[in-house]
């Protein structure tokens, strides 16, 4: 059985090296082990419970697609989407706060944090506080159950957001499931050696705590200027010092081998100065990061290269979310009063379908002209399929094939896997199609 991997980041601010050491580059690494399945996210929606500058959710959103790319992302491989692409996690929320308890929500870290700060300053206990902040832990279930995801990559902070979802998702199951497993009960994972990479004044490196080392902004100069401001004690070149004690060999850490840790701790104990340590750490860093800043500043002058991928990724997981959650609404009771066409049902995952019109009677009848696939044969002998919308208009054009057969198995798995099959299937799309055109027709067709 494949094991379901899941995690998503805030976009709320800009990428920092605790970002990439405890979240982006552990998943990357989860995701490539055999067996593996991984959905990872912009947890946008969650940004704006922190946030209300439009401006900033903008940049941050863009920032941190483009380091999960630059970091080595294979989005062949995994599903890398926003958060607020996927309509059905807002839907799940819903269904997921009318089974949550209030006293469970009470209790979460995030919303206690605040009401203790209001108590202490003699303010109202809720002053400040929103819904979005109160009810945050459920939008992450949600993301979580969405995709039904066995291990859930997080810091240690996050962990009591997991074992809520898990008995919001016990207590689902057990109200609508009829003994099945609507939901899978996810488990947190914490990898101990990264869980926590400490800041310039060794607490846990965080945006609250301003103690953040930029991952690309500034380039290796800005990365080296950070380190520099990495607080050490203050003994004196020629002195021995404690490595384990300090935050920057913690840094180094997160980017050595087991030789070179061994190699600076034993220089530090005979003596090397600081000043002279926070240049190898910083050279250390840079030989990782300085591939990935070149692909990052890429990335970020084409934002439609950015923009391009995150839509192919939503739509391979709506083509995991939206039949989880038609299910889900059968099982909770909302369910269609008649037997409804084809091409209405098809709207759930292709909610712009235009064509899917919807006459009231006896019975609920959709009229729609469907697209169509082609194979045919050109002059040149080869083998070829198109896609046409209903009306007559090239969605799809596909290379040639040698062979007629494999031009068939093309077109039966676009019928049958929908925009699913659409990431690495040889085929261009017709002039001024969208991803979103044509994920609608193969929706349509699917349902037909
Ligand atoms: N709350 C997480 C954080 O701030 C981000 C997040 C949102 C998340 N949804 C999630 C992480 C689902 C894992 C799974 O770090």
């Amino acid at each position: 059985m494949t094991e379901r991997v899941l995690t998503g980041i805030t976009t709320s601010g800009t990428p920092h090296l605790g970002n990439y050491v405890g979240a982006i580059r552990p998943a990357i690494a989860a995701s490539e082990e055999p067996g593996v399945e991984s959905f990872f996210f912009l947890a946008d929606y969650h940004a704006l419970i922190k946030c209300d500058e439009p401006a900033r959710i903008e940049r941050s959103r863009l920032e941190i697609a483009a380091t999960w790319l630059a970091a080595g992302l294979d989005t062949s491989r995994v599903t890398f989407y926003r958060q607020s692409d996927i309509v059905e996690i807002p839907e799940l929320t819903w269904l997921l706060t009318c089974v949550t308890a209030k006293g469970l929500m009470n209790r979460s870290h995030a919303y206690k944090a605040a009401a203790d700060a209001n108590l202490m300053s003699g303010d109202d206990v809720d002053a400040g506080i929103t819904m979005g902040l109160f009810s945050y832990p459920i939008l992450m279930a949600a993301d979580i159950l969405m995709f039904n995801a066995h291990r859930v990559p997080v810091g240690r902070d996050q962990v009591q957001h997991i074992e809520m979802a898990r008995d919001i998702a016990q207590r689902f199951n057990h109200l609508f499931g009829l003994g099945r497993e609507l939901f899978v009960l996810p488990e947190a994972n914490i990898d101990e050696r990264v869980a926590m990479l400490p800041g310039l004044d060794g607490r846990k490196m965080s945006k609250s705590y301003d103690n953040t080392i930029p991952l690309f902004e500034g380039g290796a100069k800005g990365l080296r200027e950070a380190i520099a401001r990495v607080v050490t004690d203050s003994r004196l070149p020629g002195e021995p010092k404690d490595a384990d004690a300090s935050q920057l060999v913690a840094i180094f850490d997160a980017f050595a081998s087991d030789a070179e840790r061994a190699s600076l701790r034993a220089d530090l104990k005979s003596g090397l100065g600081w000043g002279d340590a926070k240049q190898r750490v910083a050279e250390r860093i840079e030989r990782d990061l300085g591939p990935m800043r070149a692909r990052y500043a890429d990335l970020m002058a084409h934002p439609e290269r950015i923009e391009e991928t995150l839509i192919e990724g939503a739509i391979k997981a709506r083509a995991v979310a939206a039949p989880l959650l038609r299910e889900l609404r059968e099982a909770v009771g909302l369910r269609r009063m008649v037997a409804v066409g084809a091409p209405l049902s098809a709207s759930i995952v292709a909610s712009t379908t235009a064509s899917a019109t919807l006459t009231v009677g006896a019975t609920v009848k959709a009229k729609a002209a469907l697209p169509v696939f082609k194979q045919y044969r050109e002059t040149d002998g080869r083998f070829y399929f198109k896609l046409a919308a209903a009306d007559g208009r090239l969605l799809l054009q596909s290379a040639a094939f040698d062979a007629g057969r494999d031009a068939g198995q093309w077109v039966a798995r676009l019928k049958s896997d929908g925009a699913a099959a659409l990431a690495g299937a040889p085929v261009q799309r017709g002039e001024g199609v969208s991803v979103q055109d044509v994920a609608d027709a193969l929706a349509v067709l699917a349902a037909a």
